[in-house]
């Protein structure tokens, strides 16, 4: 990774953070307590975390019992702050907003359950403020107050959600914090996919100028992140998407071309025709099923296919295997959530490193389709099940001036 652009820029954490108004801070004591009837959860001991924090928030869980997994599935209650949830090396974050992807609606529908020790309610990604810091969190990396980005374990649809300090980065400078709730899940998804497991600079290594790459559902939350990183680092990029406008945003955002895929049905003839006959060196693939054979077709020789969706289902008929020899193709995949966090805070230092400085000279923007309050979490998950969306939907949690907290 070392030729890639940008990379000798570094970061102080939470540089712009800690001009924010001095918090009262002091070492937790453990204090169980039972509110309105709710087993609350034991504070742990060692902690250092702001004053006069709530008993109690107002978080969104999945009901599963009667709710068929559709989107009222998806209610508003009031909780124990997370504190059993906090170990040693994790923060408490006040959130402002959570992130929606694709894989909360998954989950809501019982097709992608949380890991074990994670937490069973939806929200993989926020921006906030650190109100609570877990002992054994270094002093250099976070205080109380700092703004953040994270990438959580689960709960972000909440008022308070815990994340490992390794998973927090700064607010990127520019960005809002809605905006900046919607960065985690893409950027660690699309980095470690796209650079880290298909290398796809490997092909500087021998000689080639100019990585090309396809993505897939360019206008989704992934997509319009994956093209503008590719973009943002010489990539040369192709793009597939549903409509004329989505394909004129995937266009407006860095792809050299977009294919509307319910109109070009051979857009794998359409990538070799765009790329002299050559194929593109590494594929991002979110559908799957039926793209499986196309995607082998559009690979040039020595191109990776990165797997990290399957919206056109899982299996894969006819097969012409024998191209994985001629061409000397790789098929990966991975899901983030339930890797390490020694991996996700590499990922999120690479990131610090390499992409941070990106969003300071505008190279990258969040396309924020829309948001709603946290208690509309259903009309969020319906917007984005309608497939009307380009980009990403956020919920707002803790805005100035909403009264919610
Ligand atoms: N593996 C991981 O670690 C990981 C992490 C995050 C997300 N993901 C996956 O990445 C994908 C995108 O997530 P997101 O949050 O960005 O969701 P999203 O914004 O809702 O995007 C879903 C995309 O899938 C496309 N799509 C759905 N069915 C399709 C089909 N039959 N043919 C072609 N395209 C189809 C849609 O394209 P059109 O709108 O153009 O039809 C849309 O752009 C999801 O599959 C999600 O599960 C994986």
């Amino acid at each position: 990774m070392n030729a890639l652009p940008g990379r000798m820029l570094m970061h102080v954490f939470g540089r712009a953070a800690r001009a924010l108004s001095p918090r009262t801070a002091r070492v937790c004591r453990n204090t169980p307590h039972s509110i309105r009837g709710l087993a609350g959860s034991a504070r742990p001991t060692g902690l250092r975390c702001e004053a006069g924090l709530p008993e109690v928030h107002r978080a969104v869980h999945i009901r599963t019992v009667g709710s068929g997994g559709g989107p009222e599935a998806l209610e508003l209650t009031t909780l124990p702050l997370p504190w059993d949830e906090l170990g040693p090396s994790d923060v408490l974050i006040r959130v402002a907003s959570a992130g929606v992807n694709r894989p909360d609606v998954l989950q809501r529908r019982g097709l992608y359950p949380h890991p074990p020790g994670h937490s069973p309610l939806p929200g993989l990604e926020v921006s906030g403020h650190v109100v609570a810091l877990g002992p054994s969190v270094p002093l250099h990396r976070l205080a109380l107050g700092d703004a953040v980005c994270a990438l959580t374990n689960g709960g972000g649809y909440a008022e308070f959600c815990v994340a490992p300090h390794e998973q927090c980065l700064p607010i990127p400078v520019g960005l809002s914090t809605t905006e900046a709730a919607c960065v985690p899940e893409t950027f660690f998804t699309c980095w470690h996919n796209l650079m880290q497991q298909a290398n796809i600079f490997g092909e500087r290594l021998l000689d080639r100028p100019q990585p090309s790459v396809l993505i897939h559902g360019g206008s989704s939350g992934i997509g319009t992140t994956a093209i503008q990183l590719c973009r943002a680092f010489g990539v040369d990029v192709l793009a597939t998407a549903g409509s004329k406008m989505k394909c004129r945003v995937c266009m407006d955002i860095g792809s050299r071309v977009a294919l509307n895929y319910r109109e070009i049905e051979s857009w794998d003839e359409a990538v070799l025709e765009a790329t002299a006959g050559q194929g593109v060196d590494v594929i991002l693939d979110m559908v799957c099923g039926s793209y499986a054979q196309r995607n082998l077709r559009a690979l040039k020789v020595g191109g990776r296919l990165a797997v990290i969706g399957s919206n056109g289902g899982y299996s894969a008929t006819n097969l012409d295997l024998k191209s994985l020899m001629r061409k000397r193709l790789t098929i990966g995949g991975s899901t983030l959530r339930a890797r390490e966090t020694a991996l996700k805070g590499t990922i999120a230092s690479e990131l610090l490193s390499s992409v941070w400085p990106l969003f300071d000279r505008r190279d990258l923007r969040v396309l924020l389709d829309s948001s709603f309050p946290l208690e509309k979490a259903p009309e969020a998950h319906r917007r984005m099940e309608s497939g009307a969306h380009i980009g990403k939907i956020a919920l707002l949690v803790d805005q100035p001036g909403s009264g919610m907290l």
